[in-house]
């Protein structure tokens, strides 16, 4: 069961003598996991492509690059009713040479940013699935806005960069601060802090 609702805008119920705003729902329990439904590729890369192109403008037309072919999608997926529901967040990893890992297109849906601790979650996961397979070197190049999150979850910084024309961090994971997670299609549940 999935997209009955949308992550906010449930329908309006107006009735005679009835309002009902119920557009403040929020999925209280999240699967975090690899992508493994066709769905839920689908999900991540019209979320990456609405807060890449839409939300930020970082590319006019599309975010896919040669990457994707190699990457691998890593997915929270709000659940509805015990259900998959949704992908809310996203991040994709691959190995650029033996053990050197990256993470990138990290993104969350608007209205899920800062309820369940998606991004801290997708990292772990990230970093943990590549540990799992040998990494010894975990990268990333981060937004400067989001450097304060990455350095409070063990990332440190290496240099500053520009991609895309807008400034980021090249930034390095601790990874013993990552256990090393051997199937990253099992996953597990977070849940929101509220809701
Ligand atoms: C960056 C992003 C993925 C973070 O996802 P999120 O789910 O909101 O982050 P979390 O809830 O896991 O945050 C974990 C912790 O870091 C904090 N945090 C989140 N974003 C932060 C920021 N930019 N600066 C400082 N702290 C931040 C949270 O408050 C939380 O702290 P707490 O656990 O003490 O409450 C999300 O804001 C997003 O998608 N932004 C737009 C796209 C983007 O910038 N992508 C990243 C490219 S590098």
């Amino acid at each position: 069961m999935r997209g009955l609702f949308g992550p906010v805008q449930l329908r309006k119920a107006e009735g005679a003598g009835m309002k009902h705003d119920v557009s403040a729902f929020i999925s209280p329990e999240f699967l975090i996991r690899s992508a493994i439904e066709v769905w839920e590729m689908a999900g991540a890369a019209a979320l990456r492509h609405q807060v890449f192109v839409r939300e930020q403008g970082i590319f006019a037309h599309h975010d896919r690059d040669q990457i994707d072919q190699i990457a691998l999608p890593l997915v929270a997926i709000s659940t509805l009713a015990a259900d998959p529901a949704e992908v809310v967040g996203t991040v994709r990893i691959h190995e650029a040479e033996p053990g050197v890992w990256w993470g990138s297109r990290l993104a969350v849906a608007e209205p899920y940013r800062r309820v369940g601790r998606l991004g801290a979650e997708l990292i772990r996961l990230a970093v943990g699935t590549a540990n799992g397979r040998g990494c010894t070197e975990f990268h990333a190049h981060v937004q400067m806005q989001n450097v304060p999150l990455f350095r409070r979850l063990h990332w440190h910084l290496v240099e500053e960069v520009t991609l895309h024309g807008v400034p980021h961090a090249h930034m390095l994971a601790s990874l013993p601060h990552y256990p090393a997670i051997a199937d990253a299609a099992t996953g597990w549940m977070a849940r929101a802090r509220r809701g």
